[in-house]
């Protein structure tokens, strides 16, 4: 199968890359920007790439809704599968592009856009046949999980460990998407779409880790716990809980074993139990793998991740409830439903009774709003 690529960047070149050396495919036409064609395989229109009748499928890894849309929804009416490493692309305009696949008979895979390497998509959309899907969650962002790592090993404050981050080039120029849990909120709507055929649209509760100090991080270590950035997505009634926040792990769970910038994604299935992947979640030929597992996907006749009647709702955290450590100043500590006061003076730092997620990360807002400053953490178990 030929095999079009739309954009030649960090995944672009290790796609087109990985087609050179794949049996059974063979790299095609890859589409640049105006200006930018320096090789005779470039293109700068998507018409050039629909006027070749050997192109079989497209891979988008431009990143952005449009105009990947646009060329999403072109290639899919022209016949072709498409493939695509871009969450911000599912997680927006998904479900019209599973339609279109589903009218023209098409394949429409993006098992790289949650996860990259970790092939976490591939696996629950082969188990949703034949299983039901209880619980998805995991860690699903190398960037920050490489921060909290360098902060408890080697005693790194915030900053420093987010400047080594950006310099290894985990990190984007703008790293807000990462330290505020909102690009493991888009993965995780995506896990929840293939699980549950809910893809949560609104609602979701994100708390990442651009509160935590390392002041935390060693009162943390002094109580033998692991922050780890989780983002979970449950089944709610009809609706989806979907959700990320920092977790406090005892020194036994898996999670403590995640180190640098890798990711850990479990699911928890009906008859399977519990099934949990670990890997690269992200980097050039890490996601080009998983970009080339669908292309083979694709060949062995998968069509879709998504289930067809899969719908838009609103996410709903209410059901959901942990006890947390919060730090927070002494004076407001009353808010909460305390349970064990761990520190006292200005600030301290609590443990609540059990509390639904949604009034934790609710309550956490309103402090911000007010210029309240706090940090909190489900703690595990
Ligand atoms: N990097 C990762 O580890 C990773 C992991 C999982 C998923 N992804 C996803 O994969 C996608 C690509 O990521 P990346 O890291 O490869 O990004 P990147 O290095 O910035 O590459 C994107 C490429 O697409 C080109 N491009 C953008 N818009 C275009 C257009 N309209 N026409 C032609 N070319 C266009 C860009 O050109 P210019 O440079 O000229 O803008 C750039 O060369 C994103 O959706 C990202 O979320 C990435």
């Amino acid at each position: 199968m030929k095999v079009a690529v739309l954009g030649f960047g960090t995944i672009g070149f290790g796609v087109y890359r990985m087609l050179e050396a794949s049996p059974g495919l063979e790299p095609g036409p890859v589409l640049v920007r105006e200006g930018k064609k320096k090789e005779p395989f470039q293109v700068t229109s998507l018409q050039e790439i629909l006027d070749d009748p050997g192109v079989g499928a497209v891979v988008e890894v431009m990143g952005g809704v449009e105009p990947a849309f646009t060329y999403a929804r072109e290639t899919l009416r022209s016949g072709r599968h498409f493939v695509t490493a871009n969450k911000a692309l599912v997680a927006v305009r998904g479900l019209e592009l599973a339609a279109e696949a589903r009218q023209s008979g098409a394949a429409f895979l993006f098992g790289a856009a949650c996860g990259g390497g970790v092939p976490l998509l591939h696996n629950l959309a082969l188990a949703v046949k034949t299983d039901e899907i209880r619980s998805v969650s995991g860690i699903l962002n190398g960037t920050t999980n490489y921060m909290l790592h360098a902060m408890q090993t080697r005693g790194m404050n915030y900053d420093s460990a987010l400047r080594e981050a950006q310099t290894l080039g985990y990190a984007e120029a703008d790293p807000t998407a990462d330290v505020t849990g909102m690009d493991a909120a888009r993965k995780i709507a995506l896990a929840c779409a293939v699980a549950y055929g809910l893809l949560p649209e609104g609602g979701l509760d994100c708390e990442g880790i651009d509160h935590l100090s390392a002041r935390d991080v060693a009162d943390f270590q002094s109580r033998g716990l692991t922050c780890r950035l989780i983002a979970r997505g449950v089944p709610a009634g009809g609706t989806v809980a979907a959700y990320v926040e920092p977790v406090l792990f005892g020194a036994a769970a898996p999670e403590c074993s995640v180190t640098d910038n890798y990711n850990m994604a479990r699911y928890e299935g009906r008859f399977s139990g519990p099934m949990v992947f670990m890997g690269q979640g992200a980097g050039r030929y890490p996601t080009a793998s998983s970009v080339l597992r669908d292309l083979s996907g694709i060949q062995a006749g998968q069509r879709a991740m998504l289930p067809p009647d899969c719908a838009a709702v609103q996410a709903d955290n209410d059901r959901e409830s942990h006890a947390y450590y919060v730090r927070l100043g002494a004076d407001r500590a009353a808010d909460l439903p305390v349970d064990r006061l761990l520190s006292q003076g200005e600030t301290v730092r609590v443990i609540t009774k059990p509390i639904s997620v949604h009034q934790m990360h609710v309550y956490a807002r309103k402090e911000r709003r007010a210029g309240r400053e706090l940090f909190f953490a489900a703690v595990e178990g």
